[in-house]
């Protein structure tokens, strides 16, 4: 890993440095797109840090992944005092994971710009055929026509697979994937720098 991706994703640069840059960050679109309920049971690949504390009220389970164990551990810590149906856990999310954990709501806030065609297509897919799952979000850096603050900050993004907004949509399409839902906001609504496409998906392209 490069020392540049390295500082980024210190949990105290990620949490506070990058929001002070971008004008702020607030997910709550994401998480209303996500729509989930005490009922449901929360996938949430790359967790990060535990941004979903901060936005899902009471849900039946919450499983959180990422490949960051740094960001694990600050997450594990942050969760304490939500029980234990809060889990968060180092790995990667495949088809058997999906399977075992047959989650209701799965989020994806900041993960496809992270992935390549061929891992974001292969986690999609595994998602679009779980019969489990109601409703996926996601939310991503993109590239956007005329944005060039947005653009530059998207560029020195930590994630190498940014895409512009209809390589996302060909992306979710392949899984066998249907838009329900699709959002351009910014970081933060009030002073946000960075912007953000939302999808809320759902089974059936
Ligand atoms: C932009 S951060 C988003 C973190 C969190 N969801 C949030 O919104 O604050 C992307 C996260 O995805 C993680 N990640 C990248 N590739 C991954 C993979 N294949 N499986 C799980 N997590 C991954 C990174 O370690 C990083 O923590």
């Amino acid at each position: 890993m490069s020392l540049y991706q390295l500082i980024l994703g210190n949990p105290f640069v990620y949490n506070h440095v990058r929001p002070f840059v971008v004008g702020g960050v607030d997910n709550s679109t994401a998480y209303r797109a996500l729509d989930a309920g005490k009922d449901d049971v929360v996938l949430d690949v790359g967790c990060g840090t535990g941004d979903a504390l901060n936005y899902l009220g009471d849900v039946a389970r919450y499983e959180g992944f990422d490949t960051d164990p740094v960001a694990i551990d600050f997450a594990t810590r942050a969760a304490k005092a939500r029980g234990d149906h809060f889990h968060f856990q180092v790995g990667i999310v495949d088809e058997k994971a999906v399977e075992t954990i047959a989650p209701t709501r799965v989020m994806l806030c900041g993960l496809l710009h992270h992935l390549s065609d061929d891992q974001a297509l292969a986690l999609l897919s595994s998602l679009a055929r779980q019969k489990s799952v109601k409703r996926i979000a996601t939310s991503d850096v993109v590239y956007l026509p005329g944005k060039h603050l947005s653009n530059a900050f998207a560029f020195f993004d930590r994630g190498k697979f940014v895409r512009r907004v209809d390589g996302y949509r060909r992306l979710v399409a392949r899984a066998g994937l249907r838009v329900a839902e699709e959002k351009i906001v910014k970081s933060h609504p009030k002073n946000g720098r960075a912007e953000y496409l939302i999808f809320a998906l759902e089974a059936g392209a």
